[in-house]
């Protein structure tokens, strides 16, 4: 057996993070600049079962044994050889990798559960559907986040701008223009499952106020999908502006992310927001693709400690 790898992108979240949560729809897109990757390679002097796994980004070393049940990498060797009706592992050593900054809202628990499952399907001869493998990112998701909406799993696993919600098929965005992002971290990590927690509580204290901003999300979005696909930038941009007023509502923006905001609007971005569930992480600025440099300076100037910029190009982004 030869030594298999697969990739699976970051992604952020153009408008829509945590109204997503409770039924509104949301778009993400991918960002192929960063990316998880896992390979597999065979070990046949090692008795059958045998799991040797290196992620060196988060100090692992170890048996697949050792690890708890609920180990995320765990869970995705096990969940996939369950949907693969595989009787026994082979003995194979997993190394991952991943340039993805971590709980930073770009998605890089997913990108690694999608990167893994692609690898040991491939590995035991098998092709998962894309609906596979974003079900059974999903289910690794729940124990990242504990209530994720599935829009992380669905854009890293399709690597394409998705429109989602809740329950209904992925939607495919098809954008009439090319778009620019500067994606900035503030430096800050925030996990996912604080930030969605924080909200749950508030909008268990109060669910007529929370859910008014969440059908103001919701309309954002819509909105924002008939602008991407029309070509309109500065609608796009301002969308994403009102967007960041509603999340400041939802008490998740920060000091450094309202900082960073401000700059990338000073130095001409058409909106700017924070992206993925905020307390931290990262923000994501509307650019034109001429003035990338000078935003990401304009960003590291004002505190972002690793700047990205990325493209989606125009037509159908397919990228298999
Ligand atoms: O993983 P993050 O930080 O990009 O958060 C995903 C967006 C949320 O709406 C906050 C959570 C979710 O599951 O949709």
């Amino acid at each position: 057996m030869p030594a298999i790898s697969a990739t699976a992108p970051g992604k952020i979240i153009l408008l829509g993070e945590h109204a997503v949560v409770y039924g509104f729809p949301a778009i993400a897109i991918p960002v192929h600049q960063v990316f998880a990757r896992a390979i597999i390679t065979p070990n046949p002097t090692a008795p059958p079962g045998k799991i040797q796994i290196k992620a060196p980004a988060i100090n692992l070393q170890a048996d697949l044994s050792e690890l708890s049940s609920n180990h995320p990498i765990k869970f995705a060797i096990l969940r996939t050889q369950e949907t693969l009706q595989v009787a026994e592992l082979p003995s194979f050593r997993l190394q991952i990798s991943s340039s993805i900054p971590v709980a930073s809202g770009l998605g890089s628990g997913a990108a690694v559960s999608v990167a893994i499952i692609r690898a040991l399907a491939n590995f035991l001869g098998f092709a998962l559907s894309n609906d596979q493998v974003s079900a059974l990112t999903y289910q690794i998701e729940q124990i990242h986040h504990g209530t994720p909406s599935g829009i992380d799993n669905t854009v890293v696993t399709y690597a394409q701008p998705v429109y989602f919600q809740r329950d209904q098929p992925v939607d495919i965005i098809a954008c009439r223009v090319p778009l620019t992002f500067v994606i900035a971290d503030s430096g800050h990590p925030s996990p996912t499952l604080e930030t969605v927690s924080k909200i749950r509580q508030a909008w268990m204290s109060n669910p007529v106020y929370y859910e008014s901003i969440f059908d103001q999300i919701g309309n954002l979005v819509i909105q924002a999908r008939a602008a991407v696909e029309n070509g309109d930038i500065a609608q796009l941009g301002s969308l994403m502006d009102d967007n960041q007023s509603l999340l400041e509502e939802l008490q998740v923006s920060t000091p450094e992310l309202d900082g960073l905001i401000a700059a990338a609007r000073a130095a001409g971005a058409f909106g700017a927001k924070l992206s993925g569930g905020g307390c931290g992480g990262n923000m994501i600025a509307l650019s034109s693709s001429q003035e990338t440099g000078r935003l990401a300076s304009a960003l590291s100037d004002a505190g972002a400690t690793l700047t990205i910029t990325t493209f989606l190009p125009a037509g159908d982004n397919n990228h298999d």
